[in-house]
């Protein structure tokens, strides 16, 4: 079997789907590996992320790692999202076939991105907290 029961869980029942009208970060990111773009919407109350939401232009892998990311980083202080690896979401998820890795990335630089969105927002540079973020516009494939 080439996924695990979590990966399946989180494709057949995403959580998290959607957007968030008045989200106070948005980052939205492409995969240049494959084009598949992902969107990530999160509000954020006294540095805590109370809620999440995400909508993606992905595959089955990219679903079900956002699923997981977003459950991840849901209810935490802005510091821990900033720590969410690509690695720990495919942990929690049991693993991913090598060649569908590339796909949990969306998940974890969508998420940088609406942190970087938000720390802007607030009028603070992202760079030195996030460090250099991909153009997400260079990695669209249009
Ligand atoms: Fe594009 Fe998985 S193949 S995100």
């Amino acid at each position: 079997m080439m996924y695990s029961d979590k990966v399946w869980d989180h494709f057949s029942n995403p959580r998290n789907v959607g957007e968030i009208a008045d989200a106070d970060g948005v980052g939205e990111v492409g995969n240049a590996t494959c084009g598949d773009i992902m969107k990530i919407y999160l509000k954020i109350d006294k540095d805590i992320i109370t809620d999440v939401k995400f909508k993606t232009f992905g595959c089955g892998a990219a679903i079900a790692t956002s699923s997981m990311a977003t459950e991840m980083i849901k209810g935490k202080p802005v510091s821990e999202a900033l720590k969410l690896t690509n690695k720990a979401v495919v942990e929690a998820l049991d693993g991913l076939p090598p060649v569908k890795v590339h796909c949990s990335v969306l998940a974890e630089q969508a998420i940088k991105q609406a942190l970087a969105d938000y720390y802007r927002r607030n009028g603070i540079d992202p760079t030195p907290i996030i460090g250099e973020l991909p153009d997400p516009e260079a990695c669209h494939v249009h």
